[in-house]
C-alpha cells in the first residue's frame, strides 16, 4: 500500500482523537484544526449541508459521513452516478472529493467546483471527524 499523503495522516489523526477525545490538545491541532474547518464547512459547504443528523439540504446531511458508505442517507435523493460510486468516505477518498466532486463522483449533482486549499481541507475533515463523534 502506498504510504498515507499528509492529509491521510492528518484526517486519522483528528479521527483517533474525536473518539479518543483528546480535549483541545496539541495533537488535533496539528491535525488539521477542527474550529477553523467549521468555518470553511460554514462558507463552503452550508449552504447545501448541514452537519446535524437527519437535516436535509440540497445535499444530505454530513453528521457522521466520516468513515460512512456514501449514499446512505435516508430520504435524500442520491445521484445515480453516487448511489453507484461504491466508496467509502476514509479520509483520502473525502479529500479528493471536496477537492474535485466531479473527477471522484462524474455525472454526480454536488454542483461545487472544489476546494483547492490543502490546509483548508485538512481543517475541514478534521471538523467533519468531530461531528461524527458527537
Ligand atoms: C451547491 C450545493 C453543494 C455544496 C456547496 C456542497 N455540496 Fe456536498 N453535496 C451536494 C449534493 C447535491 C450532494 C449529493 C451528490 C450526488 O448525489 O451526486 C452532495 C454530496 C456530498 C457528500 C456525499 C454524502 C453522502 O451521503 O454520501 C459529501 C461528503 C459532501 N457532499 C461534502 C461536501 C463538503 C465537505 C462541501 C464543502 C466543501 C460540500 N459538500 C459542498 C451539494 C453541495
Amino acid at each position: 500500500m502506498a504510504r498515507p499523503t499528509p492529509v491521510i495522516r492528518a484526517a486519522l489523526r483528528a479521527l483517533a482523537c474525536a473518539l479518543a477525545g483528546c480535549a483541545a490538545s496539541g495533537a488535533a491541532h496539528a491535525a488539521g484544526d477542527a474550529a477553523a474547518g467549521g468555518k470553511v464547512f460554514a462558507t463552503e459547504c452550508a449552504e447545501c449541508h448541514s452537519v446535524k443528523e437527519g437535516k436535509d439540504k440540497k445535499g444530505p446531511s454530513l453528521h457522521g459521513v466520516f468513515g460512512a458508505k456514501a449514499a446512505q442517507r435516508e430520504g435524500f435523493v442520491y445521484s445515480e452516478a453516487m448511489r453507484s460510486a461504491g466508496l467509502t468516505w476514509t479520509p483520502a477518498n473525502l479529500a479528493a472529493y471536496v477537492s474535485a466532486p466531479a473527477k471522484l463522483v462524474p455525472g454526480g449533482k454536488m454542483k461545487y467546483d472544489g476546494l483547492a486549499d490543502a490546509a483548508q481541507r485538512d481543517d475541514l475533515l478534521a471538523y467533519l471527524a468531530a461531528t461524527a463523534a458527537r
